[in-house]
């Protein structure tokens, strides 16, 4: 693995060495304090993080190295109209390992095929957010020894597809997909599923399938997906998760979130012991420096090899970074 783009891209094995590189770091940090000493990683934040962008950032100071970048694009030559290529191509003259949040879809594949040192996708629109997957398997395998067999809530399909998609490589899940019906699973999730001989089930119910769950994943309730403000003022009630609805579930279930959060878990379960999102991110954090160790030590390419110039946009996703940067090639 020389980028990461999407989990996907990443063989069991692969992930199960840098799960096991992670659990070293979370037993014994002091041991690793100096394993990218003189390594620099530029990160590249063109939207809000709170999570991804600082556990980055402490993840490769705690491994010893050193991190530039920006959190507003604004600050840098990017206001002056400068195309990703050109800004991949000079921050990777500067750094070893670049990490970027865009709400661009496609734009860290883009940024690799241009930079001279790897490229981690920090999230990319609504697209990919591979190292929040690693920060979720991290969470569950640290937590409960393991991710095969568990039966697994996961509330609100859209979010959690790229978790989803990481679970096929495991054995013997049960998925309870929890949302109103505006805003089930699409159908290419459930055909990706079925090719995957995953269990799963649709409900439109938090409550009623607690008590089955090993794991719950919330998620914010996507209030802008609904056609009719007034249905989701109806709906939005049956996915808040209160301390009384906790009290039917299993005592080991994990409560987990990527965070940020809004009103769907309310204050009072954040001090049961179930309710492990903040933990959550600090996994993340030690599993981005398992990944940052791996990434930034690779030796550089300065010559990547030539890329196609495109013409014009090929995407039909409106979010796709070939409608902006139409010199890509159709990928
Ligand atoms: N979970 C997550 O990606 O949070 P941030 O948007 O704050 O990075």
């Amino acid at each position: 693995m020389r980028n990461l783009i999407d989990f996907g891209d990443m063989s069991r094995e692969e992930w199960e060495q840098l799960y096991a590189r992670a659990s070293q770091i979370i037993d014994a940090p002091e041991k690793f304090i100096d394993v990218c000493r003189g390594k620099v990683s530029c990160n590249l934040f063109y939207e809000p993080s709170t999570r991804t962008n600082f556990s980055f950032q402490t993840a490769m100071l705690r491994l010893g190295g050193s991190v530039f970048g920006f959190a507003d694009p604004n600050s840098s030559s990017v206001a002056k109209g400068e195309t990703l290529k050109d800004t991949i191509k000079m921050v990777s003259n500067y750094a070893d390992v670049v990490v970027m949040r865009t709400p661009w879809e496609g734009s860290a594949k883009a940024a690799s095929l241009y930079s001279a040192v790897p490229v981690i996708n920090a999230g990319d629109g609504g697209h990919m957010h591979p190292t929040q997957t690693m920060a979720d398997l991290t969470t569950i395998t640290r937590l409960r020894g393991k991710v095969d067999g568990l039966c697994i809530g996961l509330k609100n399909g859209r979010t959690v597809h790229s978790l989803i998609k990481a679970m096929a490589k495991f054995n013997d899940i049960k998925f309870f997909l929890i949302s109103p019906r505006e805003l089930a699973v699409p159908e290419y999730m459930r055909v990706f599923m079925r090719e995957h001989n995953m269990w799963y089930t649709e409900v439109t119910g938090l409550e009623p399938v607690i008590p089955q769950l090993d794991v719950l994943y919330m998620t914010r309730i996507q209030k802008e997906r609904f056609v009719d403000p007034l249905e989701y003022e109806r709906n939005k009630g049956i996915y808040i998760l209160t301390r009384r609805k906790l009290e039917r579930a299993k005592p080991d279930m994990l409560v987990m979130h990527p965070l940020p959060r809004v009103d769907e878990i309310t204050l009072d379960v954040d001090d049961d012991p179930r309710a492990v999102y903040f933990q959550q991110a600090r996994f993340g954090m030690f599993a981005r420096m398992a990944l940052l160790e791996h990434l930034a030590l690779q030796p550089r390419n300065d010559h990547p090899a030539p890329v196609e110039i495109g013409t014009k946009p090929i995407c039909h996703n409106p979010r796709c970074i070939t409608q902006t940067e139409t010199y890509l090639p159709p990928l």
